[in-house]
């Protein structure tokens, strides 16, 4: 039961590999994919080290990868030049060459700081995404965003740097902690409210089925979230058509919210729920949206255990940080709001017109 997909990029272009017990194999799917050379070098963090690492180091060593792993903290401090300049130093040891692999093993926070390293190390190595989180394998391992964070910011110091492979084991979220995995199913739905309406609707009815790991459950979620999001990408690569732009659903106000409470009181995937929450009230009041789908929205955010109210915040933290956001254009605030369920519009909004809903 294994389903590939692929990132349409003309000769960047890649497949994202998805299927049970697939780190079993990832050595043979490497080989696969062909024009590297060992050593590999994987990166990961103890938390998922101690799970995945066996596997995975059996089937690189099996197939003749030579494979050494380093680990990163598992926090966002793995995001930073201290954390991965040990990355480099091992990549320099172990004598990477320009087609040696560098192997992401983890959340998005490994994703991302290994990224990072694939795309400057040698001015880029083939650079492998194995996800391990709901959120990673819906959403940050597939297009290209690689990234660290600066004293001033999340994501601040990046890069686009497409992988050569994205190979998610659905099994690793077995062990996935619950809340981690519900942050993620925000990211899902998110993808059938800003453009597939089916899909909503396929959430809606399985949601209980997702929720305890029905294997064809699974797969379908992550499957027809990467080929949604791949769909984005392949048309707009680096966020310059605007297209990208609607995965910022819930986004604008979901970064603020989780700057203004310090990081720490929301995983990402709730505080984009309260984004998408306020987004759509927004919508309706605009009487761009009805009452009626803002309110299976909100339902469904609700089954899913995630927030849809705004939590009691500092409001001047609050709109500092919403017009700090990257994504902000000339001090102009523009919102993605649903205008069905399976479309969004983006809209320019006010400070003011925010600040009534919160
Ligand atoms: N590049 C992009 O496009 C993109 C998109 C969204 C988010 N991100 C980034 O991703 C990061 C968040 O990623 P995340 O939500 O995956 O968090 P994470 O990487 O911190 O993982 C969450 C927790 O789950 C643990 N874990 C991972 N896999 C596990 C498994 N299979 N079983 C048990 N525990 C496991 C991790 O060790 C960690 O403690 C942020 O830094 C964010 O900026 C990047
Ligand atoms: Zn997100």
């Amino acid at each position: 039961m294994v389903r590939e997909l692929r990132v349409e990029l003309g000769d960047r272009s890649y497949p994202i590999v998805c299927g049970p017990r697939l780190l079993e194999g990832a050595g043979g799917w490497l080989k696969r994919i062909g024009r590297m050379v060992p050593p590999a070098l994987v990166v990961s963090n103890p938390t998922v080290a101690d799970l995945y690492w066996p596997p995975l180091e059996a089937s690189l060593k099996g197939e003749g990868w030579q494979p050494h792993l380093i680990l990163l903290p598992d926090s966002e401090e793995a995001k930073t030049l201290k954390e991965i300049s040990r990355v480099y130093d091992l990549a320099g040891e172990i004598k990477m060459e320009r087609k040696s692999p560098l192997i992401a093993l983890g959340g998005g926070v490994v994703g991302d700081a290994a990224g990072f390293v694939a795309t400057t190390w040698l001015r880029g190595l083939p650079f492998i995404q194995i996800p391990t989180t709901l959120l990673a394998q819906v959403d940050a391992s597939v297009g290209g965003k690689v990234a660290l964070n600066h004293p001033q910011g999340k994501n601040l110091i990046g890069a686009f740097y497409q992988p050569r492979l994205v190979l998610i084991d659905v099994d690793t979220l077995k062990t996935l902690p619950e809340r981690e995995f519900r942050s993620g199913l925000a990211e899902v739905i998110k993808y059938g409210v800003i453009m597939d309406r089916d899909f909503f609707e396929y959430i809606e009815q399985n949601l209980e089925n997702i929720m305890a790991g029905q294997p064809e459950c699974l797969m379908e979620v992550v499957c027809r979230s990467c080929s949604l999001k791949a769909r984005v990408v392949a048309q707009d690569e680096r966020e310059e058509t605007g297209l990208r732009r609607i995965l910022n659903f819930g986004h604008t106000v979901g970064h603020a919210v989780e700057a203004a409470t310090g990081f720490s009181l929301y995983r990402h995937g709730e505080a984009v729920a309260i984004g998408m929450a306020l987004a759509a009230r927004m919508a309706v009041e605009m009487g761009i949206f009805s009452l009626q789908e803002c309110r299976r929205l909100l339902a469904l955010l609700k089954r899913a255990g995630l927030p849809t109210e705004m939590p009691p915040l500092n409001g001047e933290a609050f709109r500092q940080a919403l017009l700090r956001d990257k994504k902000i254009e000339g001090g102009r605030i523009l919102m993605v709001l649903p205008v069905n369920l399976g479309r969004v519009e983006v809209r320019e909004v006010s400070w003011e017109e925010i600040l009534r809903f919160i």
